[in-house]
């Protein structure tokens, strides 16, 4: 039989194949809620333009509330026959309050009507993203408050470069994710226009107030040009682009946390409540949220392409390949506020080894900088020899097998003869550290101040 919505012109009703893939009420019924609250506003505001009457709106939006409660507890009856959220909910609506339903679509389209639930889905998404990256941020800087001036290896290449600060390394992760938490803010200060009365493409001929739903609909203005309304769908790519990179500042938080619970490094202990264990090695405690966390940008990353290759190369307007944006975006944004959950819960929960890190800070000869910087100062010597000096000692405790700070005296006076006793001072992974003072270096002191700027920024 043909379709109820648009049945006038129809003989006959589709082919199951087309209704198979057509139909997207199996994944947008996630926007039932946006798309009552934008059918409520716009029914208020026909009432208030005079296109509809005052009771039938009212009737509308009780009724909607109706529908939106049998959705929330479970007893509505989706049909793939009514293709989607918003022919889902009009054909309840239908049936609970009858004629005055018929009305509801007056001056709309579903175009303009998936555009707003769907803006207005990501909008909480944004919303979401930003309380979980300051709950990561807040467990960041209590980490990094603990041990702003417990000392640890910083490593470029993997390998051992110069001692740092616990507080520095967590600090780090704060300033990366602090841009992340500033991009969905960008984001969302951008995609907050109303495309509502944009109707199919053209706008509408009834005289509309689209200041008033944007209004009740909790957005800044209406969208300027109804072509552009209705044809894009940015605001899905931005979530997906500062998701994405999230993401990636997730995954490389997720492989240190990976390498430094390794019986190799123990630099930190990851609680149970966020580990597993091995069904055949009972020693085994496994990293296991961490790696999943490594790996989210996977479906996050594909998302973000996906919605890129649906969208290139479409004419203006509408076109129903967009309705291919929602599944990626509903999975990147699930997995993304996972991600964050996780990695919240294993940072408040994690127990930074002083000791493992202090000993690892001190070896590799980790201030061999230091020694060099020594040179230049006390002895005016230019760098690039006191780089070739300190080369030469590292080379001497490596044949030696000792670290720098145990090389003697006479040892060092045998690679340059006015090397004095007071070169020990700046070996120490202590000294090294507090001298770092330059503006965002790893000194306590400087530390300290970073970590006081954010906390102020996240109360
Ligand atoms: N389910 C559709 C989507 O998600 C709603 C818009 C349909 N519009 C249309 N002209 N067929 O994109």
């Amino acid at each position: 039989s043909a379709n109820q919505m648009w049945g006038g012109r129809f003989a006959a009703g589709p082919d199951a194949i087309m209704e198979a893939i057509n139909a997207s009420i199996g994944f947008d019924r996630r926007m039932a809620a946006q798309d009552i609250a934008g059918s409520r506003a716009h029914a208020a505001m026909l009432a208030a333009t005079g296109i509809v009457s005052d009771s039938d709106a009212e009737a509308m939006r009780e009724g909607l509330l109706t529908v939106l409660s049998e959705i929330e507890g479970g007893s509505f009856a989706f049909s793939t026959a009514l293709e989607d959220i918003h022919m889902n909910v009009e054909a309840r609506l239908k049936e609970i309050i009858g004629e005055p339903a018929g009305r509801l679509h007056t001056g709309r389209s579903r175009n303009d009507q998936v555009a707003t639930d769907f803006r207005l889905w990501v909008r909480d998404q944004a919303d979401a993203a930003i309380d979980g990256l300051q709950a990561l941020m807040t467990a960041l800087v209590a980490q990094a408050e603990q041990g702003a001036d417990w000392v640890m290896p910083g490593f470029t290449h993997l390998q051992t470069a110069q001692p740092v600060t616990w507080g520095h390394h967590m600090m780090a992760y704060v300033e990366m994710f602090g841009r992340d938490l500033s991009r969905f803010r960008d984001a969302r200060a951008r995609m907050n226009e109303s495309p509502l009365g944009a109707a199919a493409l053209a706008g509408t001929s009834f005289p509309i107030d689209r200041e008033m739903t944007a209004r009740a609909l909790g957005f800044d203005r209406p969208m300027a040009n109804s072509l552009d309304a209705v044809s894009d769908r940015d605001f899905a790519l931005e979530f997906l682009g500062a998701a994405t990179i999230c993401a990636i500042h997730l995954s490389r938080m997720a492989e240190e946390l990976v390498i430094w619970s390794s019986a190799q490094f123990r630099f930190v202990v990851l609680s149970d409540r966020f580990s597993t264990g091995s069904s055949i090695m009972p020693q085994k405690k496994n990293p296991d949220a961490a790696e999943l966390i490594r790996a989210k940008i996977g479906r996050i990353f594909g998302a973000n392409v996906a919605l890129t290759m649906v969208m290139k190369g479409l004419p203006l307007a509408y076109s129903k390949d967009m309705q291919e944006d929602k599944e990626q975006v509903f999975d990147a944004a699930d997995n993304l506020m996972l991600a964050l959950a996780a990695m919240t819960g294993m940072v408040s929960d994690m127990a930074a080894n002083r000791e493992a890190l202090e000993a690892a800070a001190g070896s590799g000869f980790s201030t061999a900088t230091d020694l060099a910087d020594w040179l230049v100062r006390t002895l005016d010597m230019p760098f690039r020899e006191a780089h070739h000096v300190t080369g030469s000692l590292v080379a001497l405790a490596e044949r030696k097998g000792c670290d720098l700070p145990d090389l003697t005296l006479a040892d060092m006076q045998g690679v340059h003869a006015a090397i004095t006793d007071d070169v020990f001072g700046v070996l120490g992974v202590h000294n090294s550290v507090a001298s770092r003072t330059s503006y965002g270096g790893t000194a306590p002191e400087r530390v300290r101040e970073q970590i006081l700027r954010w906390k102020d920024v996240l109360k």
